[in-house]
């Protein structure tokens, strides 16, 4: 390589709800990525999809979305230079060829696979599952049959299509009172940060929450609640051989733990590590390690659970490819606990998406 630092470029905001998580996770790790052994570019997507190369860092970082303002237009070319940036006006080169991707969105086109099928045709390493292990883990209801099919704990749940709680309501609102026991938990299946996530109690407070998480996606899964449990949560950082975290646990300030209690007030508390005995700490880091290789995921993962109060009886939840990064998140502090800190577990990430690459550069690809 004729340079001597590696050059990491920051993709950050994205087309989803969750473009303001992402702009605060991205603020903080490029202040901790380590300089003398990377050189960073800053690529900040629009909400409308665009992406545009930063003219100066704290410029395209300082405001809560991105806007293009603060950046040259560009995209990516997937057919000739590997990880080669373009302007989007002259489709000439910018100038930069990127050596490693990292992907800090959150949410659909982001976490969800998409990005990570144009990182792969442009054949450049990125931080992060692929897309398998993407499209899995953002899709609650596919996650789940992954889930059910390694024999991993989880609640009882049926999903809906949007299309069908349209034409027959009632017979919807009929079949979740037959098959599930209230309260539940009324879910758009591929979305984040508890965005379009309502609790429901009776069939009449069922019929609203159906139709709000309705408006962010065409499936909604509706799910037995986690009465009397704890919600603890464990990182996963690896690949082949990935290593948990110790066990975090989450005190909602409202009912449950919502948009509001996640981001907008600190009423919510992490206690680390989670109020639960040794023998169910390291139950739960299996269970992670087991879901992270059955989703197929890659180098970074948070694995969420319910564990019953009385009997400690676990739950899996959810599995989160890409999960928050500000400093104050559950991800990056379960490892400082586990004595990793934030500016290394930056590092290391960055390393297994480079092992990654040259492992899946061994495929033979013609005969
Ligand atoms: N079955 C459930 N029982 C109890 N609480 C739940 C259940 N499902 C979701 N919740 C609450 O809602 C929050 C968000 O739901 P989750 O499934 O994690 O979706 P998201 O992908 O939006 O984070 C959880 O952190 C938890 O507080
Ligand atoms: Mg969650």
């Amino acid at each position: 390589m004729e340079r001597d630092r590696i050059r990491v470029a920051v993709l950050f905001g994205g087309r989803s709800c969750e473009h303001e998580v992402s702009v605060i996770s991205a603020r903080s790790v490029v202040a901790a990525i380590p300089r003398d052994k990377y050189e960073v570019v800053l690529i900040g997507i629009s909400k409308d999809g665009r992406w545009y190369l930063a003219d100066d860092e704290s410029s395209m970082l300082a405001g809560s979305t991105v806007t293009g303002d603060a950046g040259t237009a560009v995209t990516l070319d997937c057919c000739d230079v590997h990880g080669m940036l373009c302007s989007r006006e002259s489709g000439h080169g910018a100038g930069r060829q990127v050596d490693v991707f990292f992907p800090l969105l959150h949410g659909p086109y982001g976490e969800d696979g998409t990005v990570q099928g144009l990182l792969e045709l442009a054949n450049v390493a990125y931080v992060g599952a692929g897309v398998t292990g993407s499209a899995v883990g953002m899709d609650k209801q596919l996650a789940r049959r992954v889930f059910q099919a390694a024999n991993l704990p989880q609640l009882k749940h049926v999903v809906i299509r949007r299309s069908r709680w349209e034409d027959q309501r009632a017979a919807v609102l009929d079949m979740v009172e037959n098959r599930l026991t209230f309260p539940v938990f009324v879910k758009p299946a591929c979305m984040g940060s508890s965005i379009g996530v309502g609790k429901a109690r009776t069939r009449l407070e069922l019929e609203p929450a159906m139709d709000d998480a309705a408006q962010y996606d065409v499936k909604i899964m509706v799910e037995e609640a986690a009465e009397n449990c704890r919600e603890v949560e464990v990182s996963i950082l690896g690949n082949e051989a990935p290593q948990a975290s110790v066990p975090g646990e989450i005190v909602p300030g409202h009912e449950f733990y919502d948009y509001q209690a996640k981001y907008v007030d600190d009423s919510s508390q992490l206690v680390v590590p989670a109020r639960i005995t040794p023998e169910t700490a390291t139950r739960i880091q299996k269970l992670a390690i087991a879901a992270f290789h059955a989703v197929d995921a890659a180098g970074l993962s948070r694995v969420d659970f319910f564990v019953r109060k009385t009997d400690e009886f676990v739950y899996l939840n959810e599995i989160n490819t890409m999960p928050g990064f500000t400093p104050i998140s559950m991800y990056p502090k379960l490892w400082q606990a586990s004595g990793i800190g934030y500016a290394d577990l930056v590092d290391r990430l960055i390393g297994l998406a480079m092992e990654r690459w040259r492992e899946t550069q061994r495929k033979r690809i013609v005969l």
